[in-house]
């Protein structure tokens, strides 16, 4: 199990963040035990009230998630198994119209391999079992490919924040399903757009 955490910026750069339990400057974490949703929720609604910065968010939020799936240990049995079909299932473990948080659990069948796509919105995604390979994009002119300019594979227990206009692309490697912890702030839904390697042109996602 690996505890590195990374973070894309809106530029697709990739970065390795201190590992949580080496993180001295880290904001403490909640004692709260157990740590259920609705804490986390409240603990979010005050992080996004009191910061404006998505970045700084973030840093915040980190910790928080971490001791949240600590706390979670039969999460993984709430995931949703892939689609056999579409390749993928989506269980919502919180949405509320009007608000501008969305926790997810998702499954990626072995093989997967999603859109180049931003996401519109800050996120945060935690690998609870399975391996992901992320690849980070930028477009180019019109008409040109888009540029691959990173890739990370992550592991079970590693975690990764994104800014609303970090572009990326996911494969699921390895013989088992990725199984991950997702969670979102608002979407600008006019400002999340999807990519094909060959062509810098968004299209509407
Ligand atoms: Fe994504």
């Amino acid at each position: 199990m690996s505890y590195q955490d990374w973070h894309v910026g809106n530029d697709s750069q990739c970065h390795p963040l201190f590992p949580p339990d080496q993180a001295d400057a880290a904001p403490e974490k909640p004692q709260v035990s157990p740590y259920r949703v609705y804490r986390l929720l409240t603990d979010l609604e005050d992080i996004l009230r009191a910061e404006a910065d998505n970045t700084q968010r973030l840093a915040q939020i980190r910790p928080l998630v971490r001791h949240f799936l600590d706390e979670s240990p039969l999460m993984l049995l709430q995931c949703p198994p892939p689609d056999p079909d579409r390749g993928w299932a989506v269980t919502k473990l919180y949405d509320e119209a009007d608000f501008p948080l969305t926790i997810q659990l998702v499954s990626w069948k072995p093989g997967m391999v999603s859109s180049i796509h931003n996401h519109a919105a800050w996120g945060l995604v935690a690998i609870l079992d399975g391996e992901e390979c992320n690849r980070f994009w930028q477009p180019q002119a019109e008409g040109e490919p888009m540029a691959q300019v990173g890739e990370q594979t992550l592991q079970p227990g590693e975690l990764i924040t994104f800014m609303p206009d970090a572009i990326h692309q996911i494969e699921a490697l390895g013989p088992d399903p990725v199984l991950s912890f997702n969670l979102y702030g608002e979407t600008q839904y006019d400002q999340r757009f999807e990519y094909t390697a060959a062509d810098s042109r968004s299209q509407p996602f």
